[in-house]
């Protein structure tokens, strides 16, 4: 019942801008549990809305201690760089190379719409700016700058 279906790349719902979450209400904590349960199920880092056919600003996250809910999130700060192999649920076993920042902070409203910000580091940053993208219906490879190999692919990265 909580685990939603994960579009394909070829989705249109994948290639467009998503909406502000303006109610704060039931539908949209169902919403937050539906993928908090399918990206769990999925065992992916992060989901955004998008990707189960909403076209609104929620995200989450597993930063690796605990999932979190971002909803109308935005950058805040970004530092540093990190290049290396990104992949998507969206597009399962194709991974490309993506250059992102290596810490990046986000601001965010929780699911009763209270402001917060939080930091990420490392994947925690990729992952942010890879689902942020979701939400203005960018996929990384369109921001990446080439697929993995199949050889790079077996050599694990
Ligand atoms: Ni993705």
């Amino acid at each position: 019942m909580g685990i939603r279906k994960i579009l394909t790349d070829k989705d249109p719902a994948l290639h467009k801008t998503c909406k502000p979450v303006t109610d704060f209400n039931e539908r949209l904590w169902k919403l937050l549990d539906d993928m908090k349960e399918t990206l769990k199920e999925s065992g992916g880092v992060g989901l955004a809305a998008p990707q189960v056919g909403i076209l609104r600003r929620v995200v989450v996250v597993d930063t690796g201690e605990e999932i979190v809910e971002l909803v109308n999130p935005s950058l805040l700060e970004t530092s540093g760089e990190q290049y290396g192999p990104e992949g998507c649920l969206s597009l399962p076993g194709k991974y490309g190379l993506v250059k992102r920042p290596n810490v990046a902070s986000v601001r965010a409203q929780d699911r009763n719409g209270n402001w917060f910000a939080l930091d990420g580091e490392e994947l925690t940053a990729r992952c942010f700016c890879h689902e942020l993208d979701h939400l203005d219906g960018i996929m990384f490879t369109e921001v990446m700058d080439r697929f993995l190999t199949d050889e790079e692919l077996e050599s694990g990265e």
